[in-house]
């Protein structure tokens, strides 16, 4: 009788250890997937240092989950994931961490005109699926991390408005397939315009200007079919303007944001020389 009840009890506490074995690992296996992305949100939260309060509703809570946390967005078909992170002048200062990479199926990331510092993380490069990137009127420094080419699917980069983010244009974004609007304007950037942009096949925005850009403009740029916007001015661009650019049906035009001072048509040669 005794041996029995001792051997009962062995058997419910083997049990209890291994259900405890399985919680353990739920709670810590994944990381992608749905606590991935959970604990990716929290540790981007954990990075900004003040949010005006638009960050309140991000806390883990038993009875909301993080897909109705502000300006996250869950998919449809990946009900766990998150697709879309759009916090637009949300007051966000502080860095933005690198655990934005985990976020793997994220097609949107917004955080535009805010006060993020620091550097673009290059895990950025994990975003295969983004397809809208707004980082613009920020005060993010350091230089374009070349990995922001691995991000395939990427159709709008918008980086502009950094005042000192440095460095050179990273040769390889001439790769990004899908890109229509390429904006990296009013930043530090030096170095030359690669020519592969001019790879750029689907490319209709291009505005680069407001930085400390030199060289020539490469021929290739002008033989994009679908440019249309094409913004230069106020770098130290030399050489003769492409011919190929002549036939841009409205090259003056400045789609996208206002912002007075350059969009009047002295649109390329504000450029010393
Ligand atoms: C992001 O993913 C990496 C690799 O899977 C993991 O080591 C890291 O802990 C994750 N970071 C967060 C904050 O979830
Ligand atoms: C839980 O989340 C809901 C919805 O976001 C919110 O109204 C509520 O205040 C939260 N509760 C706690 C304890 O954070
Ligand atoms: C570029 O991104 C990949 C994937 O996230 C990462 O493995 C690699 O370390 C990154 N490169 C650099 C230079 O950080
Ligand atoms: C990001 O949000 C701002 C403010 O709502 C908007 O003007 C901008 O177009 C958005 N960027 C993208 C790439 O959708
Ligand atoms: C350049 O960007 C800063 C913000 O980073 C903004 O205040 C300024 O108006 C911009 N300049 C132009 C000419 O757009
Ligand atoms: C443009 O793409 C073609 C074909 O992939 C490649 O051979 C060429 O080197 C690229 N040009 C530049 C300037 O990157
Ligand atoms: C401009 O377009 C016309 C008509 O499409 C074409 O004949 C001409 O070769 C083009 N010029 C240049 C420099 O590309």
């Amino acid at each position: 009788m005794v041996l029995l009840h001792t051997s009962t009890v062995l058997v419910l506490l083997l049990l209890l250890v291994s259900v405890m074995a399985v919680m353990h690992a739920v709670a810590t296996a994944p990381s992608t997937g749905h606590d991935g992305d959970e604990s990716a949100l929290l540790d981007f939260k954990a990075k900004v240092s003040s949010h005006s309060g638009a960050l309140a509703s991000w806390s883990q809570n038993s009875s909301a989950s993080y897909c109705s946390w502000e300006g996250v967005m869950c998919g449809r078909k990946h009900p766990w994931r998150v697709v879309a992170l759009d916090l637009p002048s949300r007051g966000l200062a502080g860095t933005i961490s690198p655990a934005i990479g985990n976020l793997t199926i994220l097609r949107t990331l917004n955080l535009s005109f805010n006060a993020l510092h620091g550097e673009i993380p290059q895990s950025i490069g994990s975003l295969r699926r983004l397809r809208y990137l707004d980082l613009g009127d920020n005060s993010l420094t350091g230089e374009i991390p070349s990995n922001i080419s691995r991000c395939t699917s990427l159709q709008v980069m918008f980086i502009g408005h950094n005042q000192g983010l440095q460095g050179n244009i990273p040769a390889k974004i001439g790769n990004m397939p899908m890109l229509r609007v390429l904006d990296l304007s009013n930043n530090s950037i030096t170095g030359t315009i690669p020519a592969s942009l001019g790879n750029l096949s689907r490319l209709v925005d291009l505005t680069l200007a407001i930085n400390h850009l030199e060289g020539s403009i490469p021929q290739g740029i002008g033989n994009n079919p679908h440019l249309q916007y094409l913004q230069l001015s106020i770098n130290h661009l030399s050489g003769v303007l492409p011919p190929s650019l002549y036939n841009l049906s409205s090259p003056e035009n400045f789609r996208g944001r206002e912002h007075s001072a350059w969009t009047t048509p002295t649109r390329f040669w504000n450029n010393p020389s």
